[in-house]
């Protein structure tokens, strides 16, 4: 089923989204080299608790992973690209950094993602995927207005994508998102204009552009059975915002206070 916001929950997925991007920010300025991936962990949770929202990781258990996840936040290092599982490992300089956090509070759930290089060493074919995952997620809000296909948005993401010379894995993209984290539709990041479900106001959806620097392959980590990582050991970009479909075209939800 595909649920469509009233104008109040609307208003509350504003103030959940809000919550998810000023964690992101702070996370993001405390993170250093010598940080602990478990540390951040911590601090999310803390962050978490002091807006006075639930985590909707600690007690997820899809098919793809190996039980409940156990942790507040994804924090996925270099050839970790989705769902990675914090662990005791202190960062490096030039480490490229995906956290990845999702909340819920009054009801109503947002998603967001950012990656960063950690330190002074910045690879520049890492600040180039970065930014292809930037450039990707703003071209598919700039598709998402209403009346819009998702095939557009998908096909969106898709052109900036392989216009930057990455191949696109397709088994995880983006998602509606509402009373829960994941729900229809899926969000291909691959996509035929003028296909699919037509966007509406009230209907949320997290869109999630990610790339591997050499490879559409993924594999899951076999010690913690979650941390998906790419199937070369390259290095990989995810970037993330949930955005509420209006009369007006796309509002981003998750972005920090100005
Ligand atoms: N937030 C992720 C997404 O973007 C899902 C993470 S699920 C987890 O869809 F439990 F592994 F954290
Ligand atoms: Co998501």
């Amino acid at each position: 089923m595909i649920e469509i916001l009233t104008p109040s929950e609307l208003d509350r997925a504003r103030v959940t989204g809000r919550v998810v991007g000023d964690i992101l920010r702070s996370l993001k300025a405390r993170c250093r080299v010598g940080t602990n991936l478990l540390d951040i962990d911590q601090w999310a949770r803390e962050m978490i608790d002091a807006a006075g929202a639930a985590s909707c990781y600690v007690d997820y258990a899809p098919s793809f992973g190996r039980g409940p996840f156990g942790h507040y936040i994804c924090t996925a290092v270099n050839d970790a690209v989705l769902h990675g599982m914090p662990h005791d490992y202190r960062l490096a300089d030039g480490d490229l950094l995906t956290l990845d956090l999702a909340v819920k509070k009054d009801g109503v759930a947002a998603d967001a993602a950012i990656s960063f290089i950690v330190g002074e060493t910045r690879n520049p074919e890492d600040v180039a995927m970065i930014d292809a995952t930037e450039r990707a997620l703003a071209a598919g809000i700039a598709a998402a207005t209403p009346g819009a296909r998702l095939g557009d948005l998908s096909h969106a993401i898709e052109q900036v994508l392989s216009g930057a010379g990455y191949l696109i894995n397709t088994e995880f993209g983006g998602h509606g998102i509402g009373s829960t984290m994941h729900q229809d539709p899926h969000v291909s990041n691959k996509g035929r204009p003028g296909r699919g479900y037509r966007l509406r106001p009230g209907l949320l959806l997290a869109l999630e552009p990610w790339v591997m620097a050499d490879t559409d392959r993924l594999i899951t980590d076999p010690d913690d059975g979650w941390t998906l990582r790419s199937a070369t050991g390259c290095r990989t970009a995810h970037t993330e915002h949930t955005i509420a479909i209006t009369d007006h075209g796309a509002e981003i939800l998750t972005l920090p206070q100005p």
